[in-house]
């Protein structure tokens, strides 16, 4: 299956999220790498070791983000930093290499907010990457596009020979599932978030929130019209829900695949671009 080392990647990493154990020690690492996402919806980090193996990570809940832009620096510090102090309590070690990623297009200004986010937290920032880059690395795409459908954005973008070759980027995310769900339901956006989580009330939710589903579909349909696409790869919390990649195939006429836990693909995918950055500069420092 396509999918299958990802999905096993990010088992992995979902065992060892927040101290949990897969069997293997959790403090026999030789090296750590960091990956942070801030999103709009959550704040993950992401350790792995010198083999790329998920070693531990964090994630809060936390809105220092708007429509993938940082918005709220200072809050932003104390979460990344908060995580980075859980992290090195629990291994009983100092994180300091470090990768983020952010949507396409804003890495000039977004990504030196980010940097400095990161900086301010105590780590030493080997690179800000594009978020599909991210998710690209966990799925081993070279061509295809990838849809992060998260809290604030879809991000969407396509990849010729493992370079991004087109990006784009829409205000439309799970936030707007909610805001249907609590309007509807004449509920807060808090019991909207929960209920839509909820795998007993999915199916009953969907006819509420298939149209939002059918915009994420026809801003990707625009978006990838022109462009040789042969296979559409879903990353973002919000492709989580029952009958999102099955809408998607129906719209697009082409395969669409559907991770494992997608939410945790591009903090992992950060992680993965930060071990492959830190260790390349290695190499040239021992040339
Ligand atoms: N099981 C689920 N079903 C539907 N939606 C879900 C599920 N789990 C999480 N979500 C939604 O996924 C979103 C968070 O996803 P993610 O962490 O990828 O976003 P983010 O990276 O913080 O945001 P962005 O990328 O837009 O800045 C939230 O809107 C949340 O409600
Ligand atoms: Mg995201």
């Amino acid at each position: 299956m396509a999918l299958e080392k990802a999905n096993e990647r990010v088992k992995a990493l979902e065992l060892r999220m927040g101290g949990g154990h897969d069997g293997r020690p959790a403090n026999g690492a030789k090296q750590l790498y960091t990956g942070v996402d801030i999103g709009t919806a959550n704040v993950v980090t992401v350790v792995l070791d010198e083999d790329g193996k998920p070693v531990d990570g964090e994630i809060m809940p936390g809105s220092v983000v708007r429509e993938g832009m940082v918005v709220d620096y200072f809050r932003a510090v104390e979460l990344v930093e908060s995580q980075k102090q859980k992290l090195e309590e629990r291994l009983g070690r100092p994180l300091t290499r470090v990768a983020s990623a952010v949507p396409p297009g804003t890495e000039q200004d977004n990504g030196k907010i980010t940097a400095n986010i990161l900086e301010a937290a105590g780590y030493e920032v080997q690179g800000i990457i594009d978020e599909p880059t991210a998710a690209a690395l966990v799925m081993d795409i070279k061509d295809g596009a990838v849809v992060d459908v998260g809290g604030g954005t879809t991000g969407i973008s396509v990849l010729k020979n493992g370079k991004v070759v087109f990006s784009a980027d829409q205000a439309t995310g799970g936030a707007h599932f909610d805001l249907v769900l609590a309007g509807g339901l004449g509920i807060s956006i808090s019991e909207a978030e929960e209920r839509k989580r909820d795998v007993k009330q999915q199916k009953r939710l969907l006819p509420m929130v298939r149209p939002v589903m059918e915009k994420v579909a026809t801003i990707t349909q625009n978006y990838l019209r022109g462009h040789k696409v042969d296979t559409v790869y879903l990353a973002g919390g919000t492709c989580a829900f029952p009958g999102f990649a099955a809408l998607m195939e129906q719209f697009l006429g082409i395969p669409v695949l559907l991770p494992q836990r997608p939410l945790l693909v591009t903090p992992l995918g950060i992680a993965m671009a930060c071990r492959n950055m830190a260790m390349s500069a290695d190499r040239k420092k021992e040339r």
